[in-house]
């Protein structure tokens, strides 16, 4: 059995002021029957991690590099957010594909150091709107796959996000069949490299302009395991509406 993911994604956004939704989301939800991650930025990850001990809210990481440490000016290891209190990361989100030309082999060397650190690895893949009107959608979230997803993944290291690009920060949203196409050939891709239990095992976040609104109808998708969120992770009560769907999925 999978166990339900709702993930949020607060990208480059808040400041101190920014942990009483942290606050808020664990006194909403003191004993969730889904996993709760924030993964704020990473000036906030410690206070975060603080904020949320002894509750059921986990946070990441947004990033991190290959190495364990060294000469990276503005870098952070999978260590230190082990350190500050992290239990997952997420890696290669399509913003840092296209911000920092991350290539699929970074992502997979970042994926590496975060699992060998102990952390949960949210591996992004997407397509953007000219590759999908192309009809490359599957072809593209393969190679991305196989590119960015290492060896060593196991369902509990391992989560894998679809985040279609054009679907994100956009209020556009792929059409159910359109996301359970895309989850079904994740899954079945898994299942054929890593095998069927491991395969099976391993849990698929959809992310892309998730809202209160559609939350429900999205996770009734198969193989939709839970959601990378963006905008609406940042307000607790926007994102309660998403993490009420969840448990009622
Ligand atoms: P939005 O939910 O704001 O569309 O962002 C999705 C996303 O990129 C999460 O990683």
């Amino acid at each position: 059995m999978r166990r339900k993911l709702a993930a949020g994604n607060w990208k480059m956004n808040g400041t101190s002021s920014a942990l009483g939704e942290l606050t808020s989301l664990a006194n909403t939800y003191p004993a969730p029957s889904v996993e709760v991650l924030i993964c704020p930025p990473a000036t906030l990850l410690h206070r975060a991690a603080e904020t949320v001990h002894s509750t059921h809210i986990e946070v990441g990481g947004q990033d991190c590099h290959a190495n364990g440490s060294g000469a990276h000016t503005g870098d952070i290891s999978a260590e230190m957010l082990v350190d500050a209190g992290a239990t997952a990361v997420i890696l290669g989100h399509s913003e840092r594909r296209e911000d920092h030309d991350e290539q699929n082999e970074d992502v997979r060397a970042k994926a590496r150091a975060a699992m060998d650190a102990g952390l949960k690895a949210i591996i992004c893949v997407g397509e953007s709107l000219e590759q999908r009107e192309a009809a490359n959608t599957l072809d593209i979230i393969g190679g991305q796959m196989s590119g960015s997803i290492p060896e060593l993944s196991t369902g509990e290291n391992l989560i894998v996000a679809y985040e279609p690009i054009w679907a994100i920060g956009t209020g556009k949203v792929p059409t159910l069949d359109e996301i359970g196409e895309v989850h079904d050939f994740i899954r079945a891709r898994l299942e054929r490299r890593f095998g069927e239990g491991v395969g099976r095992s391993v849990r698929l976040l959809y992310g892309g302009s998730v809202k209160p609104g559609n939350a429900a109808e999205i996770f009734a998708v198969s193989n939709v395991d839970g959601a990378l969120v963006g905008g609406a992770s940042l307000k607790a009560q926007d994102f309660a509406g998403i993490i009420d769907a969840l448990q009622n999925a």
